[in-house]
């Protein structure tokens, strides 16, 4: 069975990981196809290396640019790779505009599609990723939801009969990651009571009001903050004259995924609106606050792992809340979800 996996952004390269790694001594010929729509080498190569992926068979270089144009030009090019291989299956993940075009180019070429993370649903229309997540699930011929939340989702959009819970596949590549960093720590420049934090939503960024608010909210914290700035927060600080370093906030590249791991590991809490991080800090046990008006990970939000704050306001309250004395509960899996994910895909390849 030859199974194509299409990523381009960096939560994409995590998730293949695990699912290059689960294909290995399988009957199935990998083929990956970078997009490149993360192009700079600290949101893409670093974790081929790291993570040990193999290198992609092609990558598109497409780069950035509006939805439209970005999706249409991977469109367009990955039609003719599609052609070229003529892949039993095509494998997208997640929620990006490259998830989306790798759908629809499949689909519209009749090679059937199985989506990794099916089922995620924030029920903000406003989001780009709730509209690639949506339009994904319904092009797709097997979902392969992370958990039982997202498979009821489904199930009420008369999907459920193409649906196999798989668990999630970052959950596997997090705890091996968290093992050896535990193992092998490296110095990260910054100790003691510190916070986490990422902000890279467009819904955070783009908007020069809401984007300064929340960038004065951290600076204001009472612990210091490990901001480890994505180069679309970069641009748009920059663009809207907001300096970034002031205050409580000591403003980092974005880290190769180990030491974002350990980074977050040795955390008071993380201060979020990444939905990747959001499960990190509830897998690896550390209080996260997100900056959004809704999760699609809405099982960290039980015993307050994940509080939402969407009204800057209220950051230090929501932050400096105690850590929850609850255990955290196995919702995401055990770690083996990449092994099912193969299994899904070889049952799905002998009934068709
Ligand atoms: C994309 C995904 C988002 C995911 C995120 C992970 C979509 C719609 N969004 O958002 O779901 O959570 O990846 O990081 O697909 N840029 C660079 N270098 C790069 C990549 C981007 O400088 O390597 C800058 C550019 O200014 C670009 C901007 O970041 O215009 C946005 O990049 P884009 O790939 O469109 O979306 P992300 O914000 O990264």
């Amino acid at each position: 069975m030859r199974v194509i996996s299409v990523v381009g952004a960096r939560p994409q390269f995590v998730k293949l990981a695990a699912v290059a790694n689960g294909m290995k001594d399988t009957a199935i010929e990998h083929v990956i196809v970078d997009t490149g729509q993360h192009y700079d080498s600290n949101l893409s190569e670093v974790f081929f290396d790291d993570l040990q992926i193999p290198k992609p068979d092609v990558n598109l270089g497409i780069g950035s640019g509006s939805h439209g144009v970005q999706t249409g030009a991977m469109l367009a090019a990955l039609d003719e790779v599609f052609t070229k291989y003529s892949p039993d299956c095509v494998l997208v993940y997640g929620d990006t505009n490259s998830t989306l075009a790798a759908a629809v180019s499949a689909v519209k070429l009749h090679f059937p599609v199985a989506h990794l993370e099916a089922g995620l649903r924030s029920f903000n229309r406003a989001m780009p990723e709730e509209h690639n997540r949506v339009l994904t699930d319904h092009a797709a011929d097997l979902l392969l939801p992370p958990t039982q939340v997202a498979h009821d989702h489904l199930v009420r959009e008369g999907l459920g009969h193409r649906s196999v819970i798989v668990g999630d596949v970052m959950t596997d590549v997090c705890y091996l990651t968290r093992d050896n960093v535990k193992a092998n720590p490296v110095d990260l420049g910054i100790s003691g009571a510190y916070l986490t934090s990422t902000i890279h939503r467009a819904e955070n960024t783009d908007d020069p009001i809401r984007l300064k608010e929340i960038i004065s909210a951290l600076q204001a914290l009472p612990n210091p903050v490990a901001l480890l700035a994505h180069p679309r927060l970069q641009a748009r600080a920059k663009e809207f004259g907001i300096e970034l370093e002031k205050g409580s906030v000591q403003v980092f590249d974005p880290l190769p995924y180990p030491q974002t791991i350990q980074m977050m590991l040795g955390s008071a809490g993380v201060v979020t609106d990444s939905g990747g991080l959001q499960k990190e800090a509830y897998l690896l046990e550390v209080p996260c606050t997100t900056i959004r008006t809704e999760t699609e990970w809405v099982e960290t939000l039980v015993d307050s792992w994940n509080v939402l704050s969407p009204e800057v306001k209220d950051l230090t309250n929501a932050v400096m809340r105690p850590k929850p004395s609850a255990p955290t509960k196995s919702v995401y899996g055990d770690g083996a979800a990449a092994k099912r994910v193969v299994d899904a895909l070889l049952n799905f390849s002998a009934q068709s």
